[in-house]
């Protein structure tokens, strides 16, 4: 195989309820994830070493060194699949050794899409893409399931960008479990912001802000559920929540207006996207969230309001080619 490109979705948080600081700078939260219709596409090819270049939205915030995340992920997966390798026995051994050996190493190659530190996983999401065409060129078949198994190591948000759709994340975020929803296409608008904010920033301002008050444990929120199960986007827009939305708020106060025109606009609901500052908006028609971008984009209050669906599959094989 020469080369295979993978398509891989954003994520949004229709509930993130975040826990106390844990004693390893990690929180534990309860959150349900939701894959919308922006999405990366990264491609990778055999080379001579580990590369990866960047295009697209915010590529020049995007590190081209080992420490991007879709490199490490590689890493996770040539490991994993080098031990598996010894423990199956010789015959397993060659076979997969020699996949993974030729050439020794992947050229990535990533057009963006998901905003760079918009808090809608966009790197976790490229180092998702990255597992699921490596498992591919290299032929080493491995199931979603072990696939996210890999992907905790690499970052809180990467097995849910394998798997994609709505999901419940526990733990750091990493351990999911599948949500019951009527099949229901859910119609966003994405309001992406003129400026960034720092994940751990925003978690550190959270921490800052309960100090006084030590919260409990966090839990799923029932009434978000109902709206699911019964698929009711009015139900859903007035259910969303999102713990690490008054930090953000905080460090990035014009969001309040991005905010309040959406509500003004005729929002079902309005939230600020994981740690922010992008912040999205439930329409009831896919006609309300063209008229709910323009109205966005019109205010001047965001640098691009773009429409998306969801929920939609995680990272998927779009196109790969044979020599
Ligand atoms: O796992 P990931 O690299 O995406 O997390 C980025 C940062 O966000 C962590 O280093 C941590 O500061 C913060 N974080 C957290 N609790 C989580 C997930 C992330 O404090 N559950």
């Amino acid at each position: 195989m020469t080369s295979v490109t993978v398509r891989v979705p954003a994520k949004i948080n229709l509930q993130l309820a975040v826990g106390p600081l844990r004693p390893d700078g990690y929180h534990d939260l309860v959150t349900v994830f939701h894959a919308v219709s922006l999405f990366d596409e990264l491609t990778v090819t055999p080379a001579g070493a580990d590369t990866v270049s960047v295009t697209g939205e915010g590529a020049d915030l995007v590190p081209e060194d080992g420490d991007n995340l879709a490199l490490r992920a590689i890493r996770v997966l040539r490991k994993a699949v080098a031990q598996r390798a010894v423990a199956a026995g010789p015959a397993v051994t060659a076979a997969v050794a020699g996949a993974v050996e030729a050439g020794g190493g992947v050229a990535v190659m990533i057009a963006k899409r998901i905003p760079v530190a918009g808090g809608m996983a966009g790197g976790s999401a490229d180092a998702a893409a990255a597992l699921v065409a490596c498992n591919e060129l290299w032929g080493t078949g491995l199931s979603p399931d072990e696939l996210c198994a890999l992907a905790g190591d690499v970052g809180s948000d990467v097995a849910f960008a394998v798997v994609g759709h709505t999901a419940i994340g526990r733990g750091r975020g990493e351990q999911l479990a599948p949500v019951l929803a009527a099949p229901h296409t859910y119609h966003w608008v994405i309001a992406l912001a003129d400026g960034h904010l720092s994940t751990p920033r925003v978690f550190r301002e959270l921490d800052r802000q309960r100090e006084a008050r030590k919260g409990g444990e966090p839990g799923l929120a029932n009434e978000l559920m109902a709206a699911l199960r019964a698929g009711d986007a009015a139900r859903l827009g007035a259910a969303l929540s999102n713990d690490l939305q008054e930090p953000a708020l905080t460090l990035f106060p014009a969001l309040r207006k991005t905010m309040e025109a959406g509500r003004e606009a005729g929002a079902l609901g309005a939230l600020i996207s994981g740690s922010g500052p992008t912040c999205f908006f439930l329409a009831d028609s896919a006609e309300h969230a063209a008229e709910l971008a323009a109205a966005l984009s019109g205010a001047g209050v965001c640098r691009e309001a773009t429409t998306a669906t969801g929920p939609v599959p995680g990272a998927t094989v779009v196109a790969s080619e044979r020599a």
